[in-house]
């Protein structure tokens, strides 16, 4: 079965309807793991930070937000200004109220899939997590385009996303989502002209979940699409 069959707009936005505008909520029961994970991404994004031909830190967009976690607890301390997408109204309207004082650090808030997303301005950092296995291969691929388009200069494109260790794509029907294999990742990268510039794996999460990968990307205008 091809499991890119699972993934279904409509009812992945049915499902997270239901979903309460929580932490526990957006991170589906995993609540407690919110402050390892936003450890492990402080550090990837300070190593990036203070790398050679580092991004400056004007402006940040947080993609598939949910309620504003990774905005709150990591783009707004770093970033004057942190812009999100999230199609959920009940998510998106919660984030105001849920970042509390870097609330003066909220650009825009676009209610849209990024699927659909035209992105309006340049971002010196993109973050991408736990958003991509809801779209098709195709519209992965073109949305990441369009990111790598939206990057100023220096800018720096982050996806971080659970990983199958079966090196196969995996449907989920409940949210109907996939989790791909890194390898399928590195395939789509290449495919969206995006060169990786650091790669790590998320440590310290319980066991008997997804292995977690963050990749730091920038844009490859040699390289050669291949399917
Ligand atoms: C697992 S939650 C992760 C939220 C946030 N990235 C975080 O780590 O706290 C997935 C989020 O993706 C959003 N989402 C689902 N499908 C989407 C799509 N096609 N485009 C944008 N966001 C989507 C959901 O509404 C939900 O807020």
């Amino acid at each position: 079965m091809n499991k890119e069959s699972v993934i279904n707009y409509k009812k992945a936005s049915e499902y997270w309807a239901e979903i309460p505008a929580t932490l526990d909520g957006v991170l589906g029961g995993f609540g407690f793991i919110s402050d390892i994970d936003i450890d492990g991404s402080t550090l990837f994004l300070q190593s990036i930070l203070s790398s050679k031909n580092a991004p400056a830190t004007r402006s940040a967009l947080d993609c598939g937000a949910g309620i504003g976690r990774i905005t709150k607890y990591l783009l707004a301390p770093h970033f004057d200004t942190v812009d999100v997408i999230e199609p959920d109204e009940k998510f998106i309207k919660s984030i105001i109220d849920f970042v509390g004082e870097y609330k003066i650090k909220m650009g825009k808030l676009y209610q849209i899939s990024l699927q659909k997303f035209e992105p309006e301005k340049k971002y010196d950092v993109i973050w991408n997590q736990w958003v991509l296995g809801y779209l098709t291969d195709k519209d992965l691929v073109s949305y990441l385009q369009c990111c790598r388009n939206a990057l100023a200069q220096n800018g720096v494109l982050i996806v971080k996303e659970n990983v199958t260790s079966s090196g196969k794509t995996e449907g989920d029907e409940t949210d109907s989502s996939v989790t791909r294999p890194l390898k399928e990742y590195l395939r789509i990268f290449k495919l969206a002209k995006l060169k990786r510039i650091k790669q790590c794996k998320q440590t310290n999460f319980p066991t008997g979940i997804y292995p977690v990968y963050m990749f730091a990307l920038i844009p490859n205008d040699d390289n050669i699409e291949t399917s």
